[in-house]
């Protein structure tokens, strides 16, 4: 191998289900790393926890600095104390360059794939490539952008594009465009718009939608739009272009057999024999292609966070190939988070350890405690995750919301919301209301009740 796929490279972040934390914007910290108190502008939607809260703020530093390669950290609390929140918390603070890929323990049983196959996805997940190469481009404000149509070829009704005329502005001069047509279909993908700032590489066509153009900037700003600067030079001129890639981008765009019109790469075109799943082997040549990039100036390796939730869940297998792989030279960040205390290390039988982790593992962890909640706290989460749900609780239903959040879990209270404010509706209230909770408690057991009434009618249940 030769070279490899980079410029076709597609994202493959993973998705992932976090409604439960929508509200949770940062860690909410000063610009000294104090914790916010809640309610002041700032907090990022988390409320106390202040210790673990600014622990992760200097491990988010950390990270930044690149002083935390191969390093491990423990996120260790009871259930529904944070810990979830905080990780994903760390992860909105790295921002969108630095990769976070986050995983459940229990997912390396869940598929046909061994165990050490999807610890080892997830590690190239959490690891980012920043690729600097300079380009032959066009870049500029879009001005025009109108798709050419001819009569169909075939006959018939339809009407096919022949080609795009597209205008591009800088700061010094407009240029008027005729594209291909296979052009216009990465710019409809891009959903490049009149007033968007692009470039369009000269040699593949590929192109990149870097923002809205500052003179499209208004007072009713849009918040995901980012808006960019007109780009100054000519229309037509060289450019570094910067890609971040992850290596498991990497990995999955070689290990695809190629198909349809394809890009050059870096170094040249490739010849890929048909293969369909990444192995060792490719790994490890992408490893010494990357590590060659690295070694001439045109990359630099971004080590990214992989998060770890419910570890107990790991077997003893995993724990062994995961301590293995943080030594290697190419290692991310690795955040694990727990609410098991003294626990028999799963696929080991009986040997017990803090938080059912090998003590080798476990001597090398940063260990970051939550606390409980006091009811305080609590109401004032629960009334936040109201407010992100577009509920309004009364003050009397939130005491005790907070008071059910103490005696069994935060996320057993946050979870009665919903079916709360469905019994308010039916009751034609717009607020949740004592009653509301009352009639849904009665419905709904919590784990603790759940588990003292199996206790009590053992003898009715199957064994
Ligand atoms: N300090 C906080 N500020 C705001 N919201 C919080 C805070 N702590 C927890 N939450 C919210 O409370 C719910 C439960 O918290 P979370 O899931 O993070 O707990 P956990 O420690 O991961 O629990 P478990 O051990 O059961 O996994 C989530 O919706 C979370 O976003
Ligand atoms: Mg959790």
């Amino acid at each position: 191998m030769t070279g490899m796929k980079i410029e076709e490279v597609k994202s493959t972040v993973k998705t992932q289900r976090i409604s439960a934390h929508s509200h949770v914007k940062g860690l909410g910290l000063s610009e000294a790393g104090e914790a916010v108190k809640v309610g002041a502008p700032g907090s990022g939607g988390l409320v106390g926890q202040e210790q673990a809260r600014e622990a992760a703020g200097l491990v988010v530093e950390l990270i930044r600095a690149k002083r935390m390669a191969g390093r491990a950290i423990l996120l260790a609390g009871p259930p529904g104390t944070g810990k979830t929140a905080i990780a994903l918390a760390i992860a909105q603070e790295l921002g969108n360059k630095v990769p976070f890929c986050p995983m459940v323990g229990s997912e390396v049983f869940s598929s046909e794939i061994k165990k050490t196959e999807v610890l080892m996805e997830n590690f190239r997940r959490a690891i980012g490539l920043r690729i600097k190469e300079t380009k032959e481009v066009y870049e500029g404000e879009v001005t025009e952008l109108s798709p050419v149509e001819t009569e169909s070829p075939v006959g018939g009704y339809g009407k096919t594009v022949s080609h795009l005329i597209i205008g591009l502005k800088t700061a010094k001069g407009t240029k008027q465009l005729k594209l291909d047509p296979s052009i216009y279909e990465a710019m409809q993908k891009e959903r490049v718009e009149v007033g968007d700032v692009i470039y369009i590489e000269a040699n593949s066509g590929a192109v990149k939608r870097q923002g809205r153009s500052d003179n499209f900037a208004t007072e009713f700003d849009l918040e995901a739009e980012e808006y960019v600067p007109l780009p100054k030079g000519d229309v037509h001129k060289r450019k570094e272009v910067i890609q971040d890639v992850t290596l498991h981008d990497l990995d999955s765009a070689n290990a695809r057999p190629q198909g349809g019109q394809d890009i050059l790469s870096m170094m040249g075109q490739l010849m890929k024999p048909k293969k369909t799943e990444i192995t060792d082997k490719l790994r490890k040549e992408i490893n010494k292609v990357v590590n060659k990039y690295i070694d001439d100036g045109i990359a630099e390796l971004v080590p990214g966070v992989l998060f770890i939730d419910e570890v107990h869940m790991l077997d003893i297998e995993c724990f062994t190939y995961l301590h293995r792989a943080l030594e290697s030279t190419i290692a991310p960040i690795v955040i694990f988070a727990t609410n098991r205390g003294r626990c028999v290390i799963r696929g080991t039988g009986d040997i017990v350890a803090s938080h059912g982790i090998p003590l080798d593992l476990l001597d090398r962890l940063l260990i970051i405690r939550t606390l409980p909640y006091t009811q305080e706290e609590m109401s004032a989460i629960i009334k936040i995750r109201a407010a992100t749900e577009g509920l309004t609780v009364d003050e009397e239903a939130l005491n005790i919301l907070s008071e059910v959040g103490s005696k069994t879990t935060l996320r057993y209270a946050a979870q009665l919301l919903t079916p709360c404010s469905i019994t308010a509706r039916i009751c034609g209230r717009p607020n949740i209301v004592k009653d509301d909770i009352k009639d849904i408690s009665e419905l709904f057991l919590d784990a603790k009740s759940s588990a003292i009434l199996l206790k009590e009618n053992d003898d009715k249940y199957m064994h």
